[in-house]
């Protein structure tokens, strides 16, 4: 099969950011909370996780549309979790897909509440997907969506390891690679599998095909964070754009400063080919999902 990565990863960004205006479209442009939650949401962010919850979509040999709503909802609370990463009293960060962070653009109290509604309304649009969505799941699935959702977001997933992270500069100890793997399956890794696993549930999955794409999902979000830190060191700010060398300066336990750059890059490399193993057996329709799993270890932003 033919397949372009940039066109297909291109076109899908414009569908999801074409929906994400319309979602905040319907407020009074006027209001510097939408302005905030504007300015983070629509800068040049990849939007990998909605593209993967559309390609797990398509894997499953469905109409990728039903998984709109679940599409907009991740990447509006991945967005928020951007924005109080980047706070001082956080990451303290200045840049952000490639613009000044929301609390440098406007004030901090406004990206904290920037973020607390972007978190917040992505649930009212898993809940009430008709005020936008043409195509959108049935109740059942929805609060389904909501759960899990919920979980990879909170105290089992991403919150739990922003906080596992926030400490780990404390803790240099001997098990700490098992500890480290702990942190970014939570801070990265959960969003990134719940992001599949919402795409393939959207559109009404067998349980069975499910299980495969987690496989999948855990394996691409590990590497996807391992990634992140070799960019961290590596890579160009400007093509980035956000920080480079932040996790040094800040002593953060990341994958590099454990085992080392060449070992991170094999790691990583290992991951991607279990996660391609893992959905061998899926037909042409998964070609967007392997193309994607490539993509996240050849990635420079
Ligand atoms: C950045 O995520 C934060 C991490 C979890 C490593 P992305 O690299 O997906 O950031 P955007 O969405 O493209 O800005
Ligand atoms: C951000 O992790 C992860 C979340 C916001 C959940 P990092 O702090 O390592 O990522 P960057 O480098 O700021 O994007
Ligand atoms: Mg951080
Ligand atoms: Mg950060």
């Amino acid at each position: 099969m033919n397949f372009n990565l940039h066109q297909y990863l291109k076109k899908k960004q414009e569908l999801v950011n074409r929906y994400l205006k319309i979602v905040l479209g319907q407020y009074d442009q006027n209001r510097e909370l939408i302005q905030a939650m504007d300015h983070s949401l629509m800068a040049g962010g990849k939007k990998l996780r909605p593209i993967l919850s559309i390609a797990a979509a398509q894997a499953c040999g469905k109409d990728f549309m039903f998984a709109l709503p679940a599409c907009c909802a991740i990447e509006m609370i991945h967005t928020y979790s951007l924005i109080h990463d980047d706070l001082p009293a956080m990451d303290d960060d200045d840049l952000r897909r490639g613009l000044p962070t929301c609390h440098k653009k406007y004030s901090e109290a406004t990206a904290i509440l920037a973020g607390d509604a972007l978190l917040t309304h992505a649930f009212n649009i898993l809940s009430n997907p008709e005020q936008i969505f043409k195509k959108y799941p049935e109740p059942q699935i929805r609060l389904n969506l909501i759960s899990k959702v919920s979980l990879a977001a909170g105290i089992q997933g991403m919150v739990e390891g922003q906080m596992l992270d926030m400490q780990s500069f404390q803790l240099k100890q001997k098990d700490s690679l098992t500890h480290l793997k702990k942190i970014h399956e939570l801070k990265t890794g959960k969003m990134i599998t719940v992001s599949v696993e919402a795409g393939a549930l959207s559109v009404g999955t067998d349980l069975k095909i499910i299980d495969k794409l987690i496989i999948y999902a855990d394996k691409i979000g590990l590497a996807f964070q391992v990634v992140d830190d070799i960019l961290n060191i590596e890579g160009d700010p400007k093509i980035m754009g956000k920080a480079a060398g932040s996790d040094v300066l800040n002593d953060k336990m990341t994958f590099p400063a454990i085992i080392g750059l060449d070992e991170s890059k094999k790691y990583a490399e290992n991951l991607i080919e279990e996660a391609l193993e893992s959905i061998s057996l899926f037909e042409e329709t998964a070609t967007p999902l392997r193309a994607i799993a490539e993509y996240i270890i050849n990635r420079n932003h």
